[in-house]
């Protein structure tokens, strides 16, 4: 019985001592040195920072490996055209550092730059570098009008409905542009991204009713809510 009771004793004690280390500095430091030190750097020229929402942002960002999830990250400020931008404290679980376009929840949705495997493991610093026009509409009309969308409209000599997403003309063409296909709406509304015919083209099953069902051209949310977010913070241009 006294043998048990003071077995009881230590464990209340230890536990005590646990809960008091673990409100001192020991455990900020743990955190300082949860990682080998290394330092990524973007520098570069860049035009079209400045129109990106909160919902999605251009940051420089490592990844563990298969995860797309950001470990740590630091949005691109839009300050200047001229980036030179430092992430430190990068944790050795990072195998990947890109600048890339994330979500809210840090999310990775599209890769502009990266660097992975040995280039960034054995160096303390680890340099990216890029440039060109990084707008919201940019990245989406070169990640996917210019990779599906083009091959039936405008790519070669066919463009459904009329419509021409190639580089140069697709913005004139649906920013508030009628649709041919949906009566009463325009294919881009500024600001009203659900009243806009891109959206419900790509969302609504229509293979009853047209000649191309659209719903399987897009099929991760994270694109689809891209474009939208584009559409509701007024669909710029640059
Ligand atoms: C396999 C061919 C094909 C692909 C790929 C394709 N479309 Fe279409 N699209 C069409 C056809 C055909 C129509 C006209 C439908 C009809 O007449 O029933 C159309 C119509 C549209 C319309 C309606 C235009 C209006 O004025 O109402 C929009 C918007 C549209 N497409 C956007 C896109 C986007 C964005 C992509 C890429 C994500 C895409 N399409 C990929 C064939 C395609």
């Amino acid at each position: 019985m006294n043998k048990r009771l003071s077995i009881i004793i230590s464990c209340v004690l230890s536990l005590a001592l646990l809960v008091a280390c673990d409100d001192g500095d020991i455990y900020e430091k743990s955190i300082v040195h949860d990682g080998n030190g290394r330092t990524a750097k973007l520098t570069g020229h860049f035009s079209g920072l400045s129109n990106w929402p909160t919902s999605h942002y251009l940051a420089l960002a490592g990844f563990a490996k298969d995860n797309d999830f950001a470990v740590i990250s630091k949005i691109v400020p839009s300050t200047s055209d001229d980036v030179d931008l430092v992430l430190s404290n990068i944790p050795d679980s990072v195998e990947r550092v890109e600048l890339c376009v994330l979500s809210r929840l840090r999310k990775r949705i599209y890769t502009l730059v990266s660097k992975s495997g040995d280039e960034i493991v054995t160096s303390d610093t680890i340099l990216l570098k890029g440039s060109g026009d990084v707008s919201m509409f940019n990245i989406i009309q070169e990640q996917v009008f210019n990779t599906t969308c083009v091959n039936c409209h405008g790519g070669s000599n066919f463009a459904g409905a009329g419509l021409y997403l190639t580089p140069g003309l697709s913005y004139s063409a649906m920013v508030g542009k009628p649709s041919v296909k949906l009566s009463g709406i325009n294919i881009v509304e500024p600001g009203d991204a659900s009243g806009s015919a891109l959206h419900k083209v790509l969302r609504t099953d229509s293979t009853k009713t047209w000649r191309y069902d659209h719903t399987s051209e897009i099929v991760s949310h994270d694109v689809l809510n891209l474009i939208d977010s584009w559409i509701s913070n007024g669909a710029e241009e640059h």
